[in-house]
């Protein structure tokens, strides 16, 4: 049985239509004061999949506490979580003292609910693998990279890829590789959660097809300052690709004003430039888990 919420339907019924299993929409109850009653199936298997995407986490992470220690008393053995955005990822050393370590702490939250978590190019910069952000039994890091590669094959004919930070590497690589495209990283420096500045990599830019590609846009302003960038250089047309459309208030709109001409997002968080769906990707990890 699979499990999700409202706020994720399309998405979650895509994969258990995949997996040809049963998907049901836990309810729930907001009371006045903000508090949540979430009421689930009383015939729950032993194997439970929850499908949820961790935008907006904050309440998110209280309806997983919820939900899968629910299921546990409802009989669940093995509780499966199925995270395309995985949250909390980026915080993972103290800046500065006394800060707190988000990706541990959360990483350790969902390994105890969960003993299955499989998400897509969770942003992993100074560890390697994702079990040692999150010790479950299994964690599984899947990429959009190879559905990235085949959609923009349909596009494109020889475009510059483009990853605005060296985390970015990893993907405009595998997708360049794929296509025998020219790719490119930026050099970024990020000094406010609303500013960063963008070095392009020397490459003629003048009269080409960009494509920029990222795991994630939130305030879009990493987006947005390299798409000047790329204009500015005189690139025919700018395009954006990411995995994860946080976009925050605003942040497609700084896109817009600074000259983009497509969005196009997989449809890891709900979102109007989602144009790559998941679930074949997904379906495949859940079946490799037995
Ligand atoms: C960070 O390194 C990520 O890869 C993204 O580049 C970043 O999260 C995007 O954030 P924003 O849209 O706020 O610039």
């Amino acid at each position: 049985m699979l499990l999700s919420f409202d706020n994720y339907e399309a998405q979650s019924r895509k994969l258990a239509g995949a997996l040809k299993i049963p998907c049901h929409i836990i309810n729930r109850h907001h009371f006045p004061d903000g508090e949540y009653k979430l009421t689930l199936p009383t015939n729950i298997p032993e194997h439970v999949i929850f499908c949820h995407s961790l935008d907006h986490p904050n309440e998110k992470l209280v309806e997983l506490l919820l939900a899968a220690k629910t299921a546990r008393e409802l009989g669940a053995k093995v509780l499966t979580l199925v995270a395309p955005y995985l949250c909390y990822m980026r915080q993972d050393i103290a800046f500065h003292p006394g800060e707190a370590i988000s990706q541990r702490i959360v990483g350790n939250f969902l390994a105890d609910l969960f003993d299955n978590v499989i998400t897509v190019d969770p942003h992993l910069h100074r560890i390697r693998h994702l079990e040692q952000a999150v010790p479950a039994t299994r964690a599984v890091a899947l990429s959009a990279a190879s559905l990235m590669a085949t959609f923009l094959r349909d596009h494109f004919e020889d475009p510059v890829l483009l990853g605005p930070d060296r985390e970015s590497k990893q993907w405009v690589c595998a997708i360049s590789k794929s296509n025998q495209w020219e790719y490119g990283v930026c050099k970024k420096i990020r000094t406010g959660d609303k500013k960063v500045e963008i070095t392009l990599p020397e490459i003629n830019f003048h009269g080409r097809s960009v494509v920029i590609v990222d795991d994630i846009a939130s305030s879009g302003q990493t987006l947005a300052v390299t798409i000047r960038q790329c204009l500015l250089k005189n690139a025919k047309h700018v395009d954006v690709l990411v995995t994860h459309a946080l976009f925050v208030n605003g942040a497609k709109e700084h896109l817009i004003q600074a000259g983009v001409r497509n969005i196009w997002s997989t449809d890891s968080v709900s979102h109007k430039s989602n144009i790559i769906p998941l679930y074949t990707l997904l379906k495949d990890a859940v079946l490799n888990l037995t």
